[in-house]
């Protein structure tokens, strides 16, 4: 389903040192009680799907619009798969995304937005605590209540949060709301596929069936067979950390995936960044950025290697009727892929021959549900793994934890 390209890496193990390593890492993963998402990923969520269905039934029944409050892993899932399969100009329902940040002018933005248009809301915060998205919360549903009464604030919301604890698992008991619960040995980053992601995501129309079974079908390959891209991508970075190269880059062609680049730096930033320790996950869209950070990379400080993400058409456009035009008669021979093509082959060409930068390919079909799906979660064991092979716990995050007690202090 991946097709890899990891052909630059100068990494050399062995068969048996490959099987010894990878077992001793899943070993101390299924050990950890926040590896619980592997186990959900392999079981069948039919009534969760119902009633996330059933909801959202009666949200859309209400409004186009869904506020989606949450930070970090409670929203950047739901984020990079709305940009990636629910972009453009034509959607018939969008999320408005809140509670990431603290700008009154995005603030004032989106509550007047919220006047003007219907919304329905769903906040998510596994914690039920975090300073954010609780301010947002509480500016919104002073709004709603407002414009449609107490009882029209209910039928509109639906809290995610944790079943028993934190803020606003009380407010769902205080008020009687809706509520779906985050799985307790889940942490946010690798929840994309549970409520979190799916309820915001099936409210958009995303086909949240084939989302669980292109993460099921990862989840069976990349921590149950004993050949395994996930794994070995892992050793890959570690390698290319151990020989002083301390950014990864995630290439894209497609700025739809903007949002896949925020979760991925999320992800492994979250999981990695410990004791001083970890890659440095940045990312890039090509060919915008080849003409700025581009620049950089070609012949700037050797720090960094590039992992490319290419995903095929299905609606490609062809080229031909450029052969009316002196100045492009050249491409009419393409269509607007293989141009994409023959830059992503030129660049990697010219950043690995000429500027001495590793480049790795993962290569998927069309973007849809099942494939994103699939490489989101090939991301999230090879993110596992490789925090792992640096002896850092990948599920925790005390740094953020830091800063989150920090505020409260200050405030
Ligand atoms: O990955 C994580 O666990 C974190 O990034 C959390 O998602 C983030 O801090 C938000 O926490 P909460 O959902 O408790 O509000």
């Amino acid at each position: 389903m991946i097709k890899t390209n990891f052909s630059n890496s100068k990494l050399i193990i062995n068969k048996h040192e490959f099987n010894e390593c990878y077992q001793r890492i899943k070993d101390e993963l299924k050990h950890n009680y926040m590896f619980g998402w592997h186990q959900y990923l392999l079981a069948n969520h039919d009534d969760l799907i119902s009633e996330i269905n059933q909801i959202n039934t009666e949200l859309q029944g209400y409004a186009k619009n869904m506020v989606v409050i949450g930070i970090g892993g409670s929203y950047l899932g739901s984020y990079a798969i709305n940009e990636a399969l629910n972009n453009g100009y034509h959607q018939e329902y969008q999320l408005i995304f809140l509670g990431q940040n603290l700008d009154s002018d995005y603030f004032n933005n989106v509550l007047a937005f919220c006047e003007e248009n219907d919304f329905v809301l769903n906040v998510i915060s596994k914690s039920g605590n975090t300073l954010e998205p609780s301010l947002a919360y509480e500016l919104i549903k002073e709004l709603m209540i407002k414009k449609y009464t107490y009882e029209g604030f209910k039928k509109r919301i639906i809290i995610t949060t944790d079943a028993q604890e934190g803020c606003l698992r009380d407010e769902c008991l205080k008020h009687d709301l809706k509520s779906l619960i985050i799985n307790n040995d889940i942490g946010g980053r690798y929840s994309v596929f549970t409520s979190v992601g799916l309820l915001p995501l099936a409210f958009v129309n995303i086909n949240i069936k084939e989302l669980l079974l292109g993460a099921q079908a990862a989840s069976k390959c990349y921590y149950t067979k004993d050949v395994n891209d996930a794994f070995y991508y892992a050793l890959i970075r570690n390698n290319e950390y151990l020989n002083d190269k301390k950014v990864e880059a995630l290439i894209v062609y497609n700025p739809y995936l903007r949002g896949l680049i925020e979760w991925y730096k999320q992800l492994f930033a979250e999981s990695e960044g410990k004791n001083k320790k970890g890659l440095l996950p940045i990312g890039m869209v090509y060919s915008t950025d080849l003409h700025s950070l581009g620049q950089f990379v070609q012949e700037g400080t050797p720090m960094l290697f590039e992992t490319n993400i290419t995903f095929k058409s299905n609606n490609d456009i062809s080229l031909k009727n450029f052969i009316n035009n002196d100045a492009l008669a050249y491409l009419s021979k393409y269509d607007l892929e293989d141009v994409n093509k023959i830059v992503n082959s030129s660049v990697i060409k010219a950043h690995y021959e000429i500027g001495n930068i590793n480049n790795y390919v993962l290569a998927l079909n069309e973007l849809n549900e099942y494939n994103l799906a699939y490489l989101m979660t090939f991301m999230m064991y090879s993110c596992a793994y490789s925090a792992s092979l640096l002896a850092v716990d990948p599920f925790n995050q005390p740094g953020v934890e830091v800063y989150k007690k920090e505020i409260k202090e200050l405030l």
